[in-house]
């Protein structure tokens, strides 16, 4: 197995950007404030330790926000609107506030007349703090312990536990205020609302708003600083920000995550994910193992393999971008509302770009997990030539395990039932047959043949050799990608090359494409 060394950061800007999905910020919101909140602290000559947690708590700061989302939306409706709505708002202002809240139910019973609506929201505002204030302390919560399982230290945790604190004691959950709300907590509170109050009105707009409100929910003397250097801090930062931005930035020394730590983090993302409504509780560690096991029962390389595991956590995590109100429907959605849920696998695809290179597998996996080999899936509508067998996995322990799963419109499948849907799915030519068969085999389902056998008596080490060599790897390098040595690869290369029956690296590579071991036009793996 190679060894595994992922950057912990790549993971937070994975986070952020599901987060900035979830609460309708604009693109790369968190990653802007990260960057404006290291420019004041290096402004501000803040400490090395306010900068770690800074850096953290900018991109970790909604983490926790699809906690009770199905409350909030019961209550309020569309809660991507309400908290697109609140952004840059002073919370603390409570006439603003209701406002805020008065335009959230008038969306939400805007089909009643008048009179009636009039009524449902007088009774929607007597509830609506009491609903709030439990929800925003789970965010708290739920981030706290996100935060734990990325490994992060108590200090961070600490500054998770305070998201909503303002220095005036205005804020939730405890109401801290003045120096008992921790220094990067103030400092990313008033980076955040900056870039918020910035993109809403121009940056002199934003300058005037954040000294008006010094001593407010900002530290009076950081809110002096920021308004009086507007110009200068939010110099060039843009609409988006890259990777390597936000990856230069990180306090030293950069902390790294192995294969344990890096499974621990996926299942962190799936979890996170998949709380924010109750039926959808485990559905992507379900599918994750579901989508491991099938990989390993037909063969495929190993590193396949973990891209199943890996992409079958975070498959969904475009999800987020869709109000839970849509998939929470009973009912058929709105053509409008179709194409948006559709989109949520070029979201997901999207979200592991702060992997670079090391996601494009998994990312490759996400984008086509609801594609069917007859081209009647979505939201590319490609069909079997464009589907790898690791795609063809995935799409089969996703369908399979949704059907197990309570849907609003639906009860839960059995596991035969949802077993039979799934062979039904494969006559008609929407799933493959190895796939079906591979999952529900891993699953326990009694198979309906025997079961695949490996490509031409291949081990998957050599399928692995070969992936890698039909790529452009020479021996040694491929030698080096699996931690092995070059004798041993070229013992594997000449295993592989009898038993495929070719002498050449070209045949070899026609091969490779032919069974969809690599697409045509890949050069490395
Ligand atoms: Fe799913
Ligand atoms: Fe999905």
């Amino acid at each position: 197995m190679t060894r595994v060394s992922i950057r912990r950061a790549d993971f937070m800007m994975v986070l952020a950007y599901a987060s900035d999905l979830a609460t309708g910020h604009s693109r790369d919101f968190a990653l802007k404030s990260c960057v404006l909140a290291m420019r004041i602290a290096e402004l501000a000559g803040l400490s090395e330790q306010v900068r770690r947690n800074a850096y953290h708590q900018s991109m970790l700061r909604y983490v926790g926000c699809n906690a009770d989302t199905d409350l909030l939306s019961a209550t309020f409706g569309d809660e991507i609107a309400l908290r697109q709505d609140l952004v840059g708002l002073d919370m603390g202002d409570r006439a603003e506030l209701g406002r805020v809240f008065v335009q959230s139910f008038k969306r939400l019973y805007y089909d009643l007349d008048p009179d009636a609506q009039a009524k449902a929201i007088e009774a929607a505002m007597s509830q609506a703090l009491a609903v709030a204030r439990p929800v925003l302390t789970a965010h708290c919560e739920v981030a706290q312990r996100i935060g734990e399982r990325l490994g992060l230290s108590d200090q961070i945790r600490r500054n998770l536990g305070q998201i909503y604190e303002r220095w005036d004691g205005k804020g939730l959950p405890r109401g801290s205020s003045g120096e008992d709300v921790l220094p990067a907590v103030r400092l990313i509170t008033l980076a955040q609302d900056a870039i918020a109050l910035s993109e809403a009105a121009g940056i002199d707009r934003m300058a005037e708003t954040i000294a008006s409100r010094a001593d407010g929910p900002y530290e009076a003397g950081l809110a002096r600083l920021v308004s009086a250097n507007s110009a200068v801090l939010m110099e060039g930062i843009g609409t988006t920000v890259d990777r390597e931005t936000i990856l230069a930035l990180e306090p030293n020394p950069p902390v790294m995550l192995d294969e344990a730590a890096c499974d621990e983090a996926f299942l962190a993302i799936a979890d996170m994910i998949d709380m924010r409504m109750p039926f959808t509780l485990g559905h992507s560690r379900m599918v994750a193992e579901l989508a491991e096991g099938g990989g390993a029962r037909a063969g495929l390389p190993a590193t396949d393999v973990q891209a199943l595991r890996w992409a079958g956590c975070i498959h969904d995590i475009g999800e987020l971008v869709v109000p839970v109100a849509t998939w929470m429907r009973n009912g058929p959605l709105s053509v409008r509302e179709r194409d948006a849920a559709q989109l949520h696998a070029y979201y997901g695809e999207r979200a592991l770009a702060s992997f670079g290179r090391d996601g494009d597998a998994m990312a490759g996996l996400v984008l086509r997990h609801h594609e069917r080999l007859d081209g009647s899936g979505y939201h590319r509508k490609v069909g079997g030539s464009d589907l790898s067998p690791a795609a063809r996995i995935l799409a089969a322990a996703e369908a399979f395990q949704t059907s197990r799963e309570e849907r609003p419109h639906r009860k839960a499948m059995s596991s035969e039932a949802a077993a039979a849907q799934l062979r039904t799915a494969v006559r008609e030519g929407c799933i493959c047959p190895d796939a079906a068969e591979a999952v529900l085999s891993f699953a326990g389902q009694p198979s309906r043949r025997a079961p695949p056998r490996p490509l031409a008596g291949m081990t998957s080490r050599e399928i692995e050799v070969l992936r890698l060599i039909a790529a452009g790897l020479t021996a040694k390098e491929a030698a080096r990608k699996l931690d092995i040595s070059p004798k041993t690869a070229d013992h594997h290369i000449q295993s592989v090359y009898s038993k495929i029956g070719v002498t050449t690296r070209a045949a070899a590579v026609l091969y490779a494409v032919e069974h969809s071991l690599i697409r045509p036009g890949e050069t490395q793996v």
